[in-house]
Parts: structure tokens; C-alpha cells; sequence
């Protein structure tokens, strides 16, 4: 397996590294203090052409490959996880279902503004009763002649508030459970859709995270996405792409909580003395244990990445990829946590951000606990490893 990124590769993870070490680095401190979507750094993430890397130019995108996306997501995460999951569902849960599974209409009208940034995406189907069993939605859409009428409340929605295309699950036929789920595109300006505060999170203050209610939304026949019936399966198959992302932002997350431990580990240039007397609780072997781990996802996240570029299922590596790099995420952060000793100085309260930010990872697009339960399961459908 090649595992060399190719020139294009490179160039746009060194564009996105670039841009991550000076201005979203800059921009941390306001977004941890003011806990508001970064507007401006969207806009710069438009102009420098990374709002739809993975979407053919055709569509409005940089027509590049999934695996720059991702090189995309793991270097803004590395200076802010915020900013790594609002690309990561801008692009792969929201921009990329419309692009594999709507019509040329579709794709003119929603994939083309958000491939080129002039509008951000979302994707909701977490519902206050259903989380992990998303198979238990009750936003319902009823068909009325031309059009469909949406009820529900959605819960939990990233870039909520700031988006302005959703993709939306809802029960067309309540007697058919999963196969009874249908995928919508509604926009914010759709009369009775409404969003709720932005919740007060441990962690990611630069994303947005709101409920939405949808009180009695009509949308045209052709805001359906996909056939009737369709959605549960669309949801699915974009979150194994989606769980891709968070292991990609997870993995940013590590390796910044590896760097500040490594920071405050190693002697000096100059070969004199470390910088402070490290272990209040990390010795070399616990360094070494998340060095072990950081490598190993990253190796995983690229492998995954690459499957789902080729087009090749890749469910249970998305699920097993996730659950690794997030609880590397969490690992590394909270080692990082304990080196710097709940230090007040600059690098304290960046291993106090990560591990805030590193959390939410084994949680969302799945707990760790269901991608435990998918693995399983993909692995007694195929018979064996
Ligand atoms: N791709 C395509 N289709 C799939 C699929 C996949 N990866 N996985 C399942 N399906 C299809 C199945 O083939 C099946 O289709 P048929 O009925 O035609 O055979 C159908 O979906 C039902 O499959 P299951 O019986 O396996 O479904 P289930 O009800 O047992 O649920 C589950 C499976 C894995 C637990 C699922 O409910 C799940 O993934 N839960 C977690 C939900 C989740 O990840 N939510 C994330 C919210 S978004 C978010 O977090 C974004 C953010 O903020 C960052």
C-alpha cells in the first residue's frame, strides 16, 4: 500500500498547516473567550479553496481526493478542534451526501454554494429521544401533493445557528422503521424552522451547537433527498465518512497534546537541562505509550481515509478508526493534563482546552460504545476477521 501523499496531497495539508499555525492559532483565545462560530475564519477557509476539497470542480469544489480532506480536518485540529469539526461536518456529512445521493438540480442549487463556502451545511437526526438508536426518530414528514410537511425537534445539531443548508431525517412511513426514514435539504430560512440557543458545552467553544425545532416546515418534493425510505441508509453511510473526520480531528487533538508534553519533557536545544521538571505524573514511559498510540492512528485515519476515497466499504474501519483515535485523543490529552500539572502558564491551559475539546470525540457520530457494537457486527456478517 502507498502510504506517500501524492503532490496534490501535500500541498493541501501544508496549505491547511500553514493557515492553522498563524491565524487560526491567533484565533483560539478569542473563540475560547467569546464561545461564537468563527465567521472570519470560514471565510478564509472559502478563500483559500478548502471548503469543498473533496468535491469535483464541476460541483464547485477543488476536486480533490477524500484523503486531502482529511490531511485538511487533522491539521486545523491541531490548533483548534473547533474549527476541525466544522469543516469535518460542513464537508463530509452534509456537502458530501447531497453530492453522492441528490440530482443534478440538487447538486446545482446546494453543492455548488457549499463546496465554495457561500453557504455552511449541517446535518441533523439526533433527536432528544434518540441519540445512539437513531433508528428511533420521530420528526415526521407527511406528503401533501407537491410537497412534504415537516414536524420535529433535532437535538445536538453542529454549526446549528451558522449553517444554512440542513440535511434532515424524518419518518415518511412510521411502519417500516429504518426503511420508513427520508433525507431532506432545508434551509434556514424555511418558514417554521427554528433554532435554539447555542449550548453551553465543556469544550469546542468555537462550535456551534443547537437544537432545532421544525413546526410545521413545507418543503417541495424536491428537497427530498434520495427515494422515500432512503434516509436511514444515506445517514448511515455519510457517518462512515463523517466518523472518518472526527478521527482525523481526534488525531490533531493527540498529537497537540503530544507536542505540549514533549515541550516540557525534552532538554533545551542548547542540551541544557528540561525547560521544567516534568513528572508531576508523566514519565518517559507514559510519553512513549501515547507517541505509540498517536502513530498508530494516524497510520489507521489514513488507511480509512484512503478505503473511503477508493469507494470501498469501509464501515467497520471508520468505527474502529474513530474509537481509537478518540480515546488516543482523550489519553494524550489528559496526560498532557497531569505533565503540565494544572499549570495557569500558556501550555496549562492549552492541555486543559485539549482535553475539554477531546471528550465530546467519544461521543458524537456515534459513542464508543455503539462503534463497539458496529464492529461486532460487521465483523459476525463477514464471518470472521
Ligand atoms: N451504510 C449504509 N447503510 C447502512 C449502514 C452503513 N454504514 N449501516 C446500516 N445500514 C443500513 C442497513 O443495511 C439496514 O438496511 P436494510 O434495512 O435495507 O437492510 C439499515 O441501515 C438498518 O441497519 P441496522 O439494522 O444495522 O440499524 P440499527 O437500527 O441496528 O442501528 C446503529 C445501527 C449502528 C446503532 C445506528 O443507529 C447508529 O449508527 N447509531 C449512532 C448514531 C450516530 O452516529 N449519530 C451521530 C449523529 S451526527 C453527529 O454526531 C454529528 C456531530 O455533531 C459532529
Amino acid at each position: 500500500m502507498e502510504l506517500r501523499p501524492t503532490k496534490e496531497q501535500e500541498a493541501i495539508r501544508d496549505l491547511a498547516r500553514r493557515f492553522a499555525a498563524t491565524e487560526v492559532r491567533q484565533a483560539v483565545a478569542a473563540m475560547e473567550r467569546d464561545k461564537r462560530f468563527p465567521q472570519e475564519l470560514f471565510a478564509r477557509l472559502k478563500e483559500l479553496g478548502l471548503t469543498g476539497i473533496p468535491v469535483p470542480q464541476a460541483w464547485g469544489g477543488r476536486g480533490a481526493d477524500f484523503v486531502s480532506y482529511t490531511m485538511a480536518v487533522h491539521e486545523l485540529s491541531k490548533e483548534s478542534a473547533a474549527l476541525g469539526v466544522i469543516l469535518s461536518v460542513h464537508t463530509s456529512v452534509a456537502t458530501l451526501p447531497i453530492l453522492r445521493y441528490g440530482t443534478d438540480e440538487q447538486r446545482e442549487r446546494f453543492v455548488r454554494p457549499l463546496a465554495g463556502g457561500a453557504l455552511l451545511g449541517a446535518f441533523a437526526l439526533t433527536e432528544p429521544w434518540a441519540g445512539s438508536d437513531a433508528g428511533s426518530i420521530r420528526t415526521s414528514a407527511v406528503r401533501n401533493g407537491d410537497e412534504y410537511v415537516l414536524n420535529g425537534t433535532k437535538t445536538f445539531i453542529t454549526n446549528a445557528g451558522a449553517a444554512d443548508l440542513y440535511v434532515v431525517f424524518a419518518v415518511t412511513d412510521p411502519s417500516r422503521g429504518t426503511r420508513g426514514i427520508t433525507a431532506f435539504v432545508v434551509g434556514k430560512d424555511a418558514e417554521g424552522f427554528k433554532i435554539g440557543p447555542n449550548e453551553k458545552k465543556m469544550g469546542l467553544h468555537g462550535s456551534q451547537t443547537c437544537c432545532i425545532v421544525l413546526d410545521n416546515v413545507r418543503l417541495p418534493a424536491e428537497q427530498r433527498l434520495g427515494e422515500e425510505g432512503q434516509g436511514f441508509s444515506i445517514a448511515m453511510g455519510s457517518l462512515d465518512g463523517g466518523r472518518i473526520g472526527i478521527a482525523a480531528q481526534s488525531l490533531g487533538i493527540a498529537e497537540a497534546a503530544l507536542g505540549l508534553m514533549c515541550e516540557a519533557a525534552l532538554p533545551k536545544a542548547d542540551g541544557s537541562k528540561a525547560r521544567r521538571a516534568v513528572p508531576v505524573g508523566a514519565p518517559q514511559a507514559e510519553l512513549a505509550y501515547w507517541i505509540e498510540h498517536v502513530e498508530a492512528a494516524r497510520l489507521f485515519v489514513y488507511r480509512a481515509a484512503a478505503l473511503r476515497q477508493e469507494g470501498k466499504p469501509c464501515t467497520k474501519e471508520a468505527s474502529m478508526v474513530k474509537l481509537l483515535a478518540s480515546d488516543t485523543a482523550v489519553g494524550a490529552a489528559g496526560a498532557a493534563v497531569r505533565t503540565l500539572g494544572g499549570s495557569t502558564r500558556p501550555a496549562g491551559q492549552t492541555a486543559a482546552r485539549l482535553f475539554r475539546d477531546a471528550k465530546v470525540t467519544q461521543i458524537y457520530e456515534g459513542t464508543n460504545e455503539i462503534h463497539r457494537i458496529v464492529i461486532s457486527g460487521q465483523l459476525m456478517k463477514k464471518g470472521g476477521v
